[in-house]
């Protein structure tokens, strides 16, 4: 079996289990958990997610990340699993994504900030560097942002229950203005579809 084939395998039944837990636990944190986990099985396989099969973007770039995406379900966009591969410098307003998400490491340290919504705005409650062997989870409502300081590539799973496309309804704060504001479309996703096809 070729290196491609092993883990086309393991990204379809990595995705496999994500379904079956979703189906048994719901969208909850005990779901979620175990969702993270199989994550992060896979991502342990870091030489078959490279930098240099997933470059982020050249440092000329506007853009300082590229999203792979690797797997979604074709007749209903669901359980969304993206390679991002992003470089210095990274850094998202608190966010909420309207579906569950998980983020695992596979190379480099990504800063994750946990927000409560206070007065208005957003409190910082905590923080975790997703990094190889660990990973954060999120329910709809809950709030991150996300910063990188590394010039080389951070490269980590990006799962969502629902393609990036679809989450036209994700509110993120905007602390200049101190409003609550939609995303717009993110133009940076990249079809590696071939990964679990
Ligand atoms: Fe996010």
């Amino acid at each position: 079996m070729t290196v491609n084939e092993q883990r086309r395998i393991a990204v379809r039944s990595t995705v496999e289990r994500i379904r079956n837990i979703e189906a048994t636990h719901g969208v909850t944190r005990t779901g979620l958990e175990q969702i993270e986990l199989q994550l992060r099985e896979l991502a342990g396989h870091s030489d078959w997610f490279t930098e240099n099969e997933f470059p982020a973007p050249e440092q000329e770039s506007e853009d300082t990340s590229f999203v792979y995406r690797i797997s979604e379900d074709p007749q209903d966009n669901r359980f969304a699993l993206y390679i991002q591969s992003a470089r210095a410098p990274t850094n998202t307003p608190a966010h909420n994504h309207h579906t569950w998400a998980a983020i695992t490491g596979i190379r480099g340290d990504e800063l994750n900030r946990f927000y409560r919504r206070s007065n208005g705005g957003v409190e910082v409650v905590g923080s975790h560097v997703v990094r190889p062997g660990s990973g954060v989870s999120f329910l709809p409502d809950d709030l991150h942002s996300i910063h990188i300081t590394d010039n080389e590539a951070v490269i980590n799973f990006h799962m969502y229950g629902l393609g990036l496309e679809y989450l036209t309804d994700r509110e993120y704060y905007h602390a200049g203005s101190g409003s609550w504001k939609v995303f717009k479309d993110r133009s940076n996703i990249v079809d590696a579809g071939y990964v679990s096809q």
